[in-house]
């Protein structure tokens, strides 16, 4: 099967020849139908987070159930599937206690370079990520990576919840439990910003105020529910925020990654607020505060994947979509071919896309 490798950091991904060994008692291979670009992907091919190469990346996807392993009961062939890079084990202290994102058990949620589900021709090791690898024909993945989905929801869309909207809603609705009526800011409105914004719409968030510097995103924001935009170029967003709200907002978002943003995220809380960090700030870059503002009891903290709990929350993100109230066909700028990934991670680098998917033949 065909397989977008990274070979080195800051260069082309580069279309090979990859195969998978037959399913393990708990694994599942699945006929990748859709893949997402996020910029977690482009994170590591740009160096800023590491991980062991050449890997083949991709982790937003979805697809069918080709062929199970000999312990699988929670799927069989032909399945509609949604992958999550949050593979859980059950039985750790933090599945036991509901916090399946953090898993612990290392033989489930493996580490980086200690997969060997991906073989080729040469000698060295073909690393797997985030014990995913969508961006690949097939994926060989453990059964608690993957959540089942009604057949009629369109794939190219599911793919989406796989990661961006998972991330986006998740820390709305589950780590920061936005409440009706609360304010909300949002930094950074590409898919994982969008799906933040909607989540808030969805939550019954009361202000919704998206940031971000490309105008036709903000333009898309206030479809998905945003009330108000701030464009950064027109002055200090911290300011402009506070402006809007008179004073401050009750929860804020960076879904960008930066540490400028970060630290905007923070100063424009109200008094009692709370900043939740969804963007990967580049590896060992710190954040500044000032410490006064802890006095008001602000308080910042980490999303990972939205605190999902995949099984429950995908499920019902689909519903969402049926219903009308997640606006997820607005989210695809393009669709492309395995072959044409480089250029959609440019376009992705030049921050026009909010999703671009590659579309695999069925
Ligand atoms: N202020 C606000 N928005 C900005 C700024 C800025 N200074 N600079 C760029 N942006 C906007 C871009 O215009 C773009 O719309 O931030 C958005 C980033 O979107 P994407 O590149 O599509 O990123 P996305 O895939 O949504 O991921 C965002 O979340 O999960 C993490 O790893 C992911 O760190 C990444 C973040
Ligand atoms: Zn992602
Ligand atoms: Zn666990």
């Amino acid at each position: 099967m065909k397989a977008a490798v990274l070979h080195e950091v800051n260069k082309p991904l580069v279309i090979e020849d990859v195969s998978v060994p037959n399913p393990g008692p708990r694994e599942v291979l699945i006929r990748t139908r859709v893949a997402g670009l996020c910029h977690s992907d482009l994170h590591f091919m740009e160096g800023l987070y590491p991980h062991p190469l050449p890997a083949v990346l991709g982790h937003e996807s979805a697809g069918v159930v080709e062929k199970v392993g000999s312990d699988v009961t929670y799927v069989k062939p032909g399945d509609h599937v949604v992958t999550c890079l949050s593979v859980f084990c059950g039985t750790c202290d933090n599945c036991t206690t509901g916090r399946t994102v953090l898993c612990t058990d290392t033989t489930v949620k493996m580490l980086p370079g200690a997969s060997n589900r991906l073989s080729w021709a040469r000698s060295e090791k073909l690393n797997q990520f985030l014990n995913l690898s969508s961006f690949a024909e097939q994926m060989l993945v453990h059964e608690n990576a993957i959540v089942k989905i009604r057949k009629d929801m369109p794939l190219e869309l599911a793919a989406l919840i796989g990661c961006g909207v998972i991330t986006g809603y998740g820390a709305v609705v589950n780590t920061a439990k936005v409440t009706a009526g609360e304010t909300v800011a949002v930094i950074g409105c590409g898919g994982v910003g969008m799906a933040a914004i909607n989540g808030a719409a969805i939550a019954g968030a009361g202000r919704i105020i998206a940031i971000d510097t490309n105008p036709v995103k903000l333009q898309l924001a206030t479809k998905l529910g945003a009330t108000d935009v701030v464009d950064p170029r027109n002055g200090d967003v911290v300011q402009q925020v506070r402006e809007l709200t008179s004073g401050g907002v009750q929860h804020s978002f960076e879904v960008l990654g930066r540490k400028e943003t970060a630290e905007q995220a923070f100063a424009m809380l109200a008094a009692g607020g709370t900043a939740t960090i969804v963007g990967m700030i580049p590896f060992g870059q710190k954040i500044e505060l000032h410490g006064f503002d802890f006095l008001r009891e602000r308080k910042i903290q980490g999303s990972s994947m939205g605190s999902n709990h995949f099984r429950v929350d995908m499920p019902r993100l689909v519903e969402f979509y049926m219903r009308g109230k997640l606006h997820l066909e607005d989210w695809i700028s393009a669709k492309l071919k395995l072959s044409e990934i480089n250029e959609g991670f440019a376009a992705m680098k030049a921050g026009k896309t909010v999703r671009s998917v590659i579309m695999f033949d069925a």
